[in-house]
């Protein structure tokens, strides 16, 4: 982290977990025990349907809600889909994007990724671009270059003054739901990578401003570690952010660095 730059950001990522009531139980839970945090960020990416009922659940704790995906498109013949707008009118701040999960089920492209960041950022809300490699890529030694055309490929046209809002998430998919994390150099690594990719297009001082997450069974025992990293600004979180205990430990850990 280098909060002198830079947002502090610790995102939840629920995927197709919790139903209302569960959720409810969630927040009473977590509303006594949410460390008031002066530096870091505070998000949880809830499924869709229980978004308007998170942005006020978790309003009086300051944990800011975010969604897991939404179309590019302003409106139309899109069944099942959701704009940004949308989102937007019922208190969302941020939205994840190209999340693997998404790659992998979903068809999810690169270019589709950077058609939604565009529409996310035209909204107003902040895009959470999720990148990583795989094992095999990994093995083969081409994570630097899976991971910048993916970058460079998701902001393929975004302006400079938009890139204030813009947070870039390394998951190596390796590591997503696997028990398996990234060591902290590795993780560093990357981050400090996707920082010089940032840097060439948009410039060093655009560059320190961005934050970047790493994902990828980050939990309370592994965060301290990790976010001791310089150019680790926050995680993606998804198994730990499930309870509450977990989630604020890792709010903890980022604020205490
Ligand atoms: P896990 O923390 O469960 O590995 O998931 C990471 C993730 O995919 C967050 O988006």
């Amino acid at each position: 982290m280098n909060r002198r730059y830079r947002k502090t950001i610790i995102a939840g990522n629920w995927k197709m977990n919790k139903t209302l009531s569960e959720m409810k139980a969630y927040a009473e839970e977590i509303h006594s025990i949410m460390p008031k945090g002066k530096w870091c960020e505070t998000v949880l990416c809830v499924p869709f349907v229980n978004i308007p009922s998170a942005v006020r659940l978790f309003k009086d704790c300051h944990i800011s809600v975010g969604a897991q995906n939404c179309h590019y498109e302003k409106s139309g013949a899109y069944t099942g889909e959701v704009t940004a707008e949308m989102l937007k009118e019922v208190g969302v701040k941020y939205v994840i994007l190209g999340h693997s999960e998404r790659r992998q089920y979903y068809n999810e492209t690169d270019f589709t990724v950077n058609k939604k960041v565009h529409a996310v950022l035209e909204a107003g809300l902040q895009p959470i671009i999720c990148v990583g490699e795989s094992l095999e890529q990994r093995e083969a030694a081409t994570t630097m270059e899976i991971i910048t055309y993916q970058v460079k490929a998701a902001l393929a046209g975004v302006p400079s003054d938009k890139m204030r809002r813009v947070i870039i998430a390394y998951e190596p998919l390796w590591a997503i739901g696997t028990g398996r994390t990234a060591t902290a150099e590795q993780a560093g690594e990357v981050c400090e990578g996707i920082r010089a990719v940032i840097r060439k297009l948009y410039g060093a001082r655009i560059a320190r401003a961005v934050t970047i997450q790493y994902g990828g069974s980050m939990n309370a025992k592994n965060a301290h570690e990790l976010l001791a990293q310089p150019d680790v600004d926050g995680g993606l979180i998804g198994g730990a952010a499930l309870k509450p205990a977990d989630f604020t430990a890792i709010v903890q850990a980022a604020n205490q660095e």
